[in-house]
This record gives structure tokens, sequence and C-alpha cells, in this order.
């Protein structure tokens, strides 16, 4: 889909489909006044018969001799939020799809910043993302629309412009890479499928990319993976992704993804029902793919290193068994008395190594704790951390993206819930504060770095549809880590 900015008056755009988004009170202001006489007085008379309020969502569809007006509600929002923008792009683009548009303009009034230009692209873009690769048949002779014009009268086609749309059509590319992941089936995207993908988004970029693999595994003392793979008949992956900016980098940023690639539990085999979505256990592992896939394109001033532990959990034989102990690299052991627990025990081997190699800060993803589901639900991940500068600057961004994160402490007292009889640390807690105990768990190996770990349990897949992604793979967090590298 091409993306190019309009600056004309809405009712001199020829193409199929106008969005126009309206606030409550104010149904006919904004590009509504911007429509020829005879397409302001119809919407005006559907406005007024079917009693149209532009409340949050609401959506009025108005036919014109020759093209569709969308009215799509804001509320009370306040063109400082982002979010309303992608939300009312994301209900044109599925009205794109009802009307088969081929061309789509959504009309912004008023003084347009770049931000809101880059929303309305990522709103209307992700929310025409689909995973079709296993439907058979019926694939549609409409393959979306062809075009999309983002338009004001007061924006301008200039750098700035053109930056906005260059960096949400590169964002949006690495959300659909993450979705693509995460919905791909386990029994296909295996440590080894993770590796190919690694190298080839890398290939030719200048990005490095590091792959240990079996002997390589052992030799490195990456003994968490190796645990985790035992029962499986796929051998695991570590992966170490480094990009250089051309100019001497700010900072030196790493970012750490568990790479699960199924979590059956292992030998602690999870119920049937929590299975069901197991595939998705690679979520952070895909965000770190992401986000390195974007980065040639966007060409932050950082250095930023991405390592990614990848495993599939089975309960095969060789499993690790409860009560077995993970000596780490750093010299640590860890008692496993539930295999459930696996992720912080593939992401102990990658923080090992991340901080060994003396980064700026350390940012982990991960869909670790059923816990942090409980608390914060599916829309909004946890974090924790041990420096509250990153953290606040993390959640900043993920609100600017509409990527939200709430913090929860790391506490102390329950340090000695994860204190084992036999080794220097166990991987479950005592039952309650699970995300807590998960977290300090992970910070054991984190060494003397600034660290903050996002727990992505929840937003990272969408079992009912979210506002801009449909069931499945959400791509959370490829954005807020997008925009916090371009700002340092
Ligand atoms: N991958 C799961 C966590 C998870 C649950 C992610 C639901 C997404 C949705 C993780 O490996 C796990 O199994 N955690 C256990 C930890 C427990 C055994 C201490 C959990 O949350 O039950
Ligand atoms: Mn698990
Ligand atoms: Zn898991």
């Amino acid at each position: 889909m091409k993306v190019i900015i309009g600056t004309g008056k809405a009712g001199e755009l020829k193409d199929d489909l106008l969005v126009i988004p309206v606030s409550l009170g104010s149904e006919t202001a904004g590009a509504v006044r911007e429509l020829s006489a005879e397409g302001k007085r119809a919407v005006a008379r559907r406005v007024k018969m079917t009693a149209y309020k532009g409340s949050s969502g609401a959506r009025l569809l108005v036919q014109l001799a020759d093209r569709d007006v969308l009215l799509v509600g804001i509320g009370g929002a306040d063109d400082r939020d982002l979010e309303y923008l992608r939300r009312a792009a994301a209900r044109g683009r599925a009205v794109a799809g009802e009307v088969r548009a081929k061309k789509v303009a959504i009309c912004l009034s008023g003084a347009v910043r770049p931000e809101r230009v880059k929303a309305a692209i990522e709103g209307f873009t992700l929310a025409g993302y689909r995973f079709d690769r296993y439907r058979s048949g019926d694939k549609s002779s409409y393959a979306g629309p062809s075009r999309l014009t983002v338009n004001g009268t007061r924006l301008k086609r200039d750098a700035a412009s053109r930056k906005a749309v260059s960096e949400a059509g590169v964002a949006c590319e690495s959300v659909a890479l993450v979705r693509d992941l995460v919905n791909e089936m386990s029994s296909v995207k295996t440590p080894s499928y993770l590796v190919k993908t690694a190298r080839s988004i890398t290939r030719g970029t200048g990005i490095r990319c590091e792959v240990w693999q079996g002997k390589r595994l052992q030799d490195e003392g990456m003994n968490g993976i190796i645990a985790v793979s035992a029962g499986s008949a796929e051998p695991g992956a570590f992966l170490r992704m480094t990009y250089k900016p051309s100019g001497k980098p700010r900072a030196c940023v790493a970012i750490v993804g568990k790479g699960v690639t199924f979590d059956s539990g292992g030998l602690s085999l999870k119920p049937a029902k929590a299975m069901e979505w197991m595939k998705q256990d690679m979520s952070g592992a895909a965000v770190v793919l992401g986000v390195m896939k974007a980065l040639p394109a966007l060409a932050p001033q950082v250095e930023v290193r991405g390592y990614i532990a990848a495993a599939e959990n089975m309960p095969g034989q060789g499993a690790q068994k409860p009560g077995d102990i993970i000596t780490y690299r750093n010299g640590k052991t860890a008692e496993v008395l539930n295999t459930d627990a696996e992720g912080r025990l593939v992401l102990a081997d990658a923080l090992c190594v991340a901080s060994e190699d003396k980064p700026d800060c350390i940012i982990d993803l991960a869909t670790l704790t059923g816990a942090c589901m409980v608390a914060l639900g599916s829309s909004v991940a946890g974090i924790l951390g041990n420096d509250q500068g990153l953290v606040d600057e993390l959640i900043a961004h993920g609100d600017q993206t509409g990527e939200r994160m709430w913090q929860l402490p790391l506490v102390e007292d329950y340090r000695s819930d994860i204190k084992s009889s036999v080794a220097d640390i166990k991987n479950i807690g005592a039952g309650y504060g699970g995300t807590i105990t998960a977290a300090m768990f992970l910070e054991a190996f984190v060494d003397d770095v600034s660290w903050a770990h996002i727990d992505i349990a929840g937003p990272a897949f969408a079992e009912k549809p979210a506002p801009y992604a449909p069931r499945g793979g959400t791509g959370f967090g490829v954005r807020a880590l997008l925009s916090y590298l371009a700002k340092i």
C-alpha cells in the first residue's frame, strides 16, 4: 500500500473513501466542512436523521454519488492523544474492507503534527494485517487498499511529513514480522527457524549476526538453554545481533527476548487449555527481531545489541527434571523445581552474556508469567527494573505508542521466596507475586547494569481482536522500543 500526504480540501480528493475523525458535539465540523456543498448537506442530513454522535468509536457511513464518507467518533479525546487517532484510522481500515475501497483518505483538520500523521498510518496499516498463510479457498480478489492519503489543509509535503510516512511504514513492517512469527505454528517456527529469520533480516545490512548452537552452546556454558531444550527433539539456540550506527554511538542498548518456541511446561506439564496459545511464548524474541529489522532504515545513533534465547520446552526423553540444578556461565546455580518456569532459565543465559558485553542498559521482553495477566489483564504489560529512570522512560514511550506498561515493584522481602536449600536460587516463588519473583530471578543474572524487564504475557497475544490487531500476535513492544531508541 502506497502512502501519500494530501494538502487539499477533503472535498477535492478523488478517493473512494474519506475517513473523517469527528469529536463529540462537533459531528459536522473538522474536515466535514471541507466537503463540497452537496457532500456537506448529505452528511448533515444523515447526522441529523440518525442522531449520530461522535462518541468514541461510533461510525457513520454516508454514501455520496461517487464516494463514501465515513465519520468516526473520537469522543472527547484531544489531539495530544495519538491513540484515538490510531483507533479511528483502524475503524477506517475495517470499513475500507467492507466497501472494498481501493483509495482511502484520512482527513485530519487543524494543525497536524507529524506524530499524528504517523499514528494515522499506523492505525490504518496495522488494522489491515491478516495471517492467512493457512487459509484455503477464498483469499478474495480484494487485497486491501492500494493507496492511503493522509490529508490536511495545513499539512505540508516537507521533510518532517516524509519522515513520518517512512517511519510509520518501517514500524508497521516490523510489527507485521513479529505478528507473522508469533502466529506461525510451533512445529514450523523452531529455534532454528528463528535463527534462519535472524540471518535473513540481517543479511546485507551491516548488522552482525552471531549464532551459537550445538557444541558452541555447551562451550559457552549456555546451560539454561541446554537444560530447557533437553526434552525436545529441537536443539536450542542463542543469537546475538549487533547494529552499529555510522557515527559515534550516543549509547549502547541491549535488548533481550525470550524465545520459547513452544511451552508445553516440560515435565511440569501444562493442562491442555493452558497450552492452546503457547506458540506465543517466543513473542519477546520476535520483538527483538522486529526491532533489529527496522534499525537499518531508521538508523538511530545508538548501538543496539539484540539477544535471543531460543528453546522448545517439551517433556521428551532426556527432559530436565524437577530437582535438577543448572550451573550458569557466571557461576551461579539454580534449582529447577518447576520445569514450566522455563523462561527465566533461558533468559538467565542471555542476561549473563548481555551483561558481560557491558551495555549502558538492558531491556528484556518475555511472555514470562501468567501472574502478570492476572494482575494487569491482556492489554497492559508489567515492567520492573533496577533503574527508575529507564523504567519511566519506557513507560512514557509506551504511552505515546499505545503500548501500555505498568510498573510492579521488586520486593526485597520476597527474595527469600526464591532461596534454594541446595543451590543459589530456585526457579519458582511461594505462589503469590509470581511476576515479581520471576523478575527477581532474572535480576540475579544482570550484573551491575541498568536493567528493565517487560512481562508481555498479556498484550503479546490478542485472544480476541484488539483495536488495531486481529486475533493473534500483536507485535506489542516493537513501536515503544523503536520510539525509545530514536529518542536516546
Ligand atoms: N510462558 C508461560 C507464561 C505465560 C502464561 C505466557 C500465559 C502467556 C500466557 C511461562 O513459561 C509459565 O509457564 N509460567 C508459569 C510460572 C510458574 C510455573 C511459576 C506460570 O505463569 O504459571
Ligand atoms: Mn512455562
Ligand atoms: Zn513460557
